[in-house]
């Protein structure tokens, strides 16, 4: 194949709090664009390429209080500047498609909103490490905190150091991402998370194949994952 001729992939992004079911829907959605004929790469952050994964392990181990929102800003975007230029742009480039667990809508909910920076001060990191580059589409996996929360305990492990800052701070992460989803209605798009894990990966590729115009995607259900 010619290399000029190769169609840019499309960049999406699953985000929501801790326990919403982003990796799960994910996967599952990789597979469901698979189906339909697209390369996918699947990536996450904190992490994505292999510096972005060490700063990972800094950002989501320890005391809660080990950094301040501040310092976790400056973490999460030097991760996320590695993760762009190494992992995404090259995968775009080459047309594969990428769908990101998180990407930096968590940045704003978590250290802008929840954490109290503010969105503004996010902004201006932003702008300097990412500059325009976006997703085409941001899917937010919404569901309550308590909920998320016994997800995630449920789940065990040792990455819990956002969990440890508790309900009110997942709750607070939940409502900045539905504000963040309400102020873009042209790229972002709320999903209800209660549901069952099908039930939600239908509403995600429905939402994915209207947004992007696709024709329907394939249903895949948890049992392919297995
Ligand atoms: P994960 O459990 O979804 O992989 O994410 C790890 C944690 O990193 C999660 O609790 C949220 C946090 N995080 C931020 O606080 N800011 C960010 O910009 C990103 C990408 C993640």
């Amino acid at each position: 194949m010619s290399g000029t001729s190769t169609a840019q992939g499309r960049f999406i992004v699953i985000e929501g709090v801790d326990g919403a079911g982003k990796g799960v829907q994910s996967r599952l959605l990789r597979t469901a664009l698979e189906r339909c004929g697209f390369k996918v790469l699947l990536t996450r952050e904190p992490g994505g390429s292999p510096g972005a994964e060490e700063i990972r392990n800094l950002l989501v181990r320890g005391a809660a209080d080990k950094w301040d929102s501040m310092t976790e800003l400056l973490l999460v975007y030097a991760a996320r500047r590695s993760h762009v230029e190494q992992t995404i742009k090259p995968a775009l480039a080459q047309g594969t498609w990428v769908i990101s667990d998180r990407f930096a809508d968590s940045s704003r909910a978590f250290q802008g909103i929840a954490g109290g920076l503010g969105l503004e001060t996010v902004e201006r990191i932003h702008q300097q490490v990412v500059g325009d580059f976006m997703p085409e589409l941001t899917l937010v996996l919404d569901l309550d905190a308590a909920t998320s929360l016994a997800r995630t305990k449920a789940r065990g492990g040792n990455e819990d150091r956002f969990e440890k800052k508790g309900e009110s701070y997942q709750s607070r992460v939940r409502d900045g991402f539905r504000l963040l989803a309400a102020r873009s209605p042209t790229t972002h798009a709320l999903i209800d998370a209660a549901g069952s894990i099908d039930e939600v990966a239908q509403s995600l590729r429905q939402t994915v194949a209207t947004r992007l115009q696709l024709p329907a995607l394939l249903q895949v259900t948890a049992a392919d994952l297995a």
